[in-house]
Order: C-alpha cells, then sequence, then structure tokens
C-alpha cells in the first residue's frame, strides 16, 4: 500500500582525512504525501543519494526521524531503490534480475517469475525475458532495474537519478512511462535529479537543496495540470523560476584555466620534442 514519508531534522557526517567528520546533510526536513511524485533537485556531490541510502535503511542518519505513515517502525522491505548506477547481476538473465527481490523475500520460485514476467511484459520487455544486460540496451536495462524493484511492492519508492545517464530520446520516453505507470499505481515516489526540466516535468512538489552543508532551499509546487507538456508556456515558465532559485553553474576560474592550458602545452611540446 502506497505510504507516506516524514523526514524530521535528519542530518548526516562522514569521516574526514584530518580525523573529524564532515557534515554532508546539515538539516533535511520535509513530508512525501501519499501517492504523491517528490522530487530532489541538487548538485553534484550535495548529499542525494546519501539521504536515499539513509530513508531505505543502508546508511543510519547521526540524528534526525524518518516516519512512514507517521511511525519510525522498520524500513525494510516498506522501501524499495532504484539505484544511481544501473547494478543488474550480468550472470542473471531480465527475468532473473527483475524476479531477485521476490527471491531475497522468499517467493516460491513459479510465483516470483509469474509476477516478474507480468511486470516485465508490461515494460515492453517481453521479448527480452531471456536476455542478459550485455545483449540489453541502456534503457531496457534501466526499465529492468526499476520492474525489479517495482516488482517488490515497496510502500514507497526512491529513485536515484534513474535516467541520467540515457540519452534524450530514451530518457524522456521513461520519463512519461513512468508517469504513466504512477497514474496507474498512485505509489509514492521519492525522485532526485540534478535536471530542472526533468524536475518541473514529472513532481508535484520539487525540494531545491542547498550544496553541502546541505538544507533544503525551497520547496516549490508545481501546480501545472497533467499529462504536461514540455515546451508549453507554463512549463518552460516554471523551469525558468526553478533555475533561478537553482542558480546556474559558474566557469572555472580565468587563473585555474589559463594554469591549465599552460601545462597542456607544455605536456604537448615535450611530447612533440620526443617524436
Ligand atoms: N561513504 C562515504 N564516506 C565518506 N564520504 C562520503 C561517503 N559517501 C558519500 N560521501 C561524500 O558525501 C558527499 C555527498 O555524496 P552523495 O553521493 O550523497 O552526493 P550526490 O548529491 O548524490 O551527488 P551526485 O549528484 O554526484 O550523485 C560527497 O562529498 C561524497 O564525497
Ligand atoms: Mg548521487
Amino acid at each position: 500500500m502506497p505510504a507516506n514519508l516524514t523526514v524530521n531534522h535528519l542530518a548526516k557526517s562522514y569521516p574526514d582525512a584530518a580525523g573529524g567528520r564532515k557534515t554532508i546533510i546539515e538539516d533535511f526536513t520535509f513530508h512525501v504525501p501519499k501517492g504523491s511524485f517528490v522530487t530532489i533537485l541538487g548538485g553534484n556531490g550535495c548529499g542525494k543519494s546519501t539521504l536515499l541510502r539513509c530513508l531505505c535503511g543502508m546508511e543510519e542518519p547521526d540524528s534526525g526521524e524518518i516516519l512512514i505513515n507517521g511511525e519510525a517502525s522498520s524500513r525494510l522491505g516498506r522501501v524499495g531503490l532504484v539505484s544511481q548506477e544501473i547494478n543488474l547481476f550480468s550472470w542473471r538473465t531480465a527475468l532473473e534480475n527483475a524476479a531477485f527481490g521476490l527471491e531475497v523475500q522468499g517467493m516460491p520460485k513459479a510465483r516470483r517469475l509469474e509476477l516478474a514476467t507480468a511486470y516485465l511484459k508490461a515494460f515492453g520487455l517481453g521479448d527480452h525475458l531471456h536476455h542478459y544486460p550485455r545483449e540489453m540496451s541502456g534503457g531496457q536495462r534501466q526499465k529492468t532495474a526499476i520492474a525489479r524493484t517495482l516488482v517488490s511492492a515497496p510502500d514507497i519508492i526512491l529513485m536515484d537519478e534513474p535516467f541520467s545517464a540515457l540519452d534524450y530520446h530514451t530518457r524522456t520516453g521513461l520519463q512519461c512511462f513512468l508517469l504513466q505507470l504512477w497514474a496507474k499505481l498512485r505509489e509514492t515516489i521519492l525522485f532526485v535529479t540534478h535536471e530542472v526540466e526533468e524536475a518541473v516535468f514529472l513532481s508535484d512538489y520539487i525540494l531545491v537543496i542547498n550544496p553541502i552543508p546541505s538544507s533544503i532551499k525551497k520547496i516549490v509546487k508545481v501546480d501545472l495540470p497533467r499529462p504536461r507538456i514540455r515546451t508549453s508556456r507554463e512549463v518552460m515558465e516554471l523551469s525558468a523560476r526553478v533555475l533561478t532559485l537553482y542558480g546556474a553553474g559558474s566557469c572555472l576560474g580565468d587563473m585555474e584555466l589559463r594554469k591549465a592550458l599552460e601545462i597542456l602545452a607544455r605536456h604537448k611540446q615535450e611530447r612533440e620534442s620526443e617524436v
């Protein structure tokens, strides 16, 4: 059953090289309503994956609470993660990969293969059930990884930049596919990205994150009707507003760039003089 998720004052640090600790997440407080699609938008290294690992119980936060339907009970089996790297087992077929979570849960073989087959077919992978990851495209592998998480019917689905390594057409196709699936299942989804356009296209709410030690800069409600059109004025206007909040990247400093070019030129000269 879809559930809601509440995070109260979560903080997380890691040991640093000097023997102290480095704060990664300073203070996250937010609520993901049941059946909603919430996106975390933040730059590289601001602690997005760290947060998801805390939420699914792979790591412990230093402090703060994580509540599912208002309760702090075990999150094991209730929270499913589609991780940032597609980590399918290379020695398992798409079907065996998709059924893995059910196998861990102890579901009998015939039942788990039936369920995983039904999911993969719904994902348009009926012709790839017995293919190994190396025999599938990036998009097909990603769909298999998503199917593997969904088939276990978690109460809350965490997705860590699941489409970031894919080309534009595969990525936008999978975004639409995910929204269709969500419209049917009404699962609670917490989705991580650093693409403003992706966040606006998908979400009910966007949490814009500050760099480390990270905190929530702003929660933006995306009050646009669905299905959304990427090129519509409303979507583009909101994207521009979120981009202003998020901030554009700055260029390498003049000094650093000049230094890098000098070193490059020296290397080139040395290589040429060796020939
Ligand atoms: N196990 C660890 N030990 C020490 N430092 C870590 C560990 N895991 C992550 N970090 C540090 O925590 C910070 C946040 O890492 P994290 O992977 O959560 O970032 P992210 O927001 O997911 O970045 P990206 O967009 O690149 O995926 C980084 O500076 C990283 O080096
Ligand atoms: Mg990450």
